[in-house]
């Protein structure tokens, strides 16, 4: 937790997990624990802007109720859904909302939603005053282990996808499971690829637990769920904690991104980012097995556990050129040549840089050879 004099209120007397991410702040992950938001708002807060989206509106009015009853001034911004949130133009709106409130440094930005809520809301906090605090409340899977922890911020401009945005650590992320119950599954099974990118690079109980059962692992009332996520939010906190801006520790969070960012260019973002990462890390999987680090039994296991809980593992064929042409261009390689995350085993992630033409041909062969895949 930060260092600085108090909060708002105390924590509350629930089962919630507080996982720390280095000293900087705190992720709290159980269930109906929305009333623990006010508690990780410094002590002489005012004003609050909640930042939503439409789908999540009964959740952000608890949240604002439980601001509301510690006294806090409480002003709402519902923003539009998904990457529309992500703009120039809703960044101005909630500028201009912000000003017409008088919101001082002291002030507070909670976000209440998916990826895109925290990405746009935490860039709000960050550039308001040169930053205010943040804290955010993730509703997907995917923002509850991955958007909403290690202060990466944005929105995305004509020209594409995130290119605009800062570092801004939150306060805190308060993650009530109980929230992903209206979440649609495929939403809820993108987010497991991330929890599963976890398992590979860095904590095999990760994939133990979803061989066990897949179905306990979309059971979002469930123990199973719970500790996958507490599990792979400890790994991004641990990894983040080390490395606060992005440079090489960090960059293992980037395994199957290379290939799942080409996926998700070439598609026009109809993707989600989720199943574009599990074909990526098949594709990652499968280059590193071609490179001669990896065994073909690791290879078959990202298969097994991806397909066990409904995400994609192969992509159509025919689109090489398109693919290496957006990989080329991935704001994450370096100059000409590129840059995989690649596996030397299950928890054991190296830099695999400049790979020879004919493995990435082989990669790509495998996880597009007859398959013709389509998004499920
Ligand atoms: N900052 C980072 O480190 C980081 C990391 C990964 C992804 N991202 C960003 O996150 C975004 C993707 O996030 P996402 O997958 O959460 O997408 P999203 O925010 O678009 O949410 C997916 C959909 O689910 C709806 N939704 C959210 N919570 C719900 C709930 N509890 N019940 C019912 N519906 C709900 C949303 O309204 C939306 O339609 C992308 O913009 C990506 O760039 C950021």
């Amino acid at each position: 937790m930060s260092d600085d004099a108090g909060t708002v209120g105390t924590p509350g007397p629930d089962d919630a997990t507080a996982i720390p991410v280095g000293d900087a702040y705190d992720v709290v992950v159980g269930h109906d624990v929305l009333d623990r938001v006010p508690g990780l708002l410094r002590a002489g807060v005012l004003r609050v802007l909640v930042v939503s989206s439409p789908a999540v509106e009964t959740y952000a009015s608890g949240v604002a109720g439980a601001l509301a009853a510690h006294g806090l001034q409480v002003h709402r911004a519902e923003v539009p859904d998904a990457e529309t949130a992500k703009s120039a133009d809703v960044l101005v709106r909630l500028w201009s909302q912000l000003g017409q409130a008088g919101f001082t440094r002291s002030d507070a930005v909670v976000c209440v939603g998916g990826g895109t809520v925290t990405d746009l809301g935490g860039f709000v906090a960050a550039s308001w005053l040169r930053g205010v605090d943040v804290v955010h409340v993730p509703t997907t899977l995917l923002a509850m282990v991955d958007a909403a922890v290690g202060g990466k911020t944005g929105i995305n401009t004509p020209e594409g996808k995130n290119l605009v945005g800062s570092f801004h650590e939150p306060r805190g992320v308060v993650c009530d499971l109980t929230t992903l119950a209206t979440l649609p599954r495929a939403h809820l099974a993108a987010g497991l690829a991330e929890v599963v990118k976890g398992g590979f690079i860095a904590d095999p109980r990760i994939l133990e637990l979803v061989e066990a059962s897949p179905e306990a692992a979309l059971d979002v009332h469930g123990a199973v769920l719970r500790e996958l996520v507490e599990r792979k939010i400890r790994v991004k906190a641990d990894v983040v904690a080390a490395d606060l801006r992005e440079s090489s520790l960090r960059e293992i969070l980037n395994y199957g991104h290379t290939f799942g960012h080409a996926v998700e260019q070439v598609e026009s973002y109809r993707w989600r980012h989720g199943d574009a990462v599990s074909v990526g890390m098949v594709f990652a999987a499968e280059l590193a097995c071609a490179a001669g680090l990896l065994d073909r039994s690791v290879v078959e296991r990202h298969r097994r556990v991806l397909t066990s809980v409904g995400l994609p593992t192969s992509y159509a064929d025919g689109r090489w050129p398109d693919l290496l042409t957006a990989m080329s261009r991935d704001k994450k390689s370096r100059g000409a040549t590129l840059r995989f995350v690649a596996l030397t085993g299950v928890g054991s992630p190296t830099r695999l840089e400049g790979p020879r033409e004919e493995w990435l041909r082989a990669a790509y062969d495998a996880v597009s050879a007859g398959r013709g895949a389509t998004r499920p």
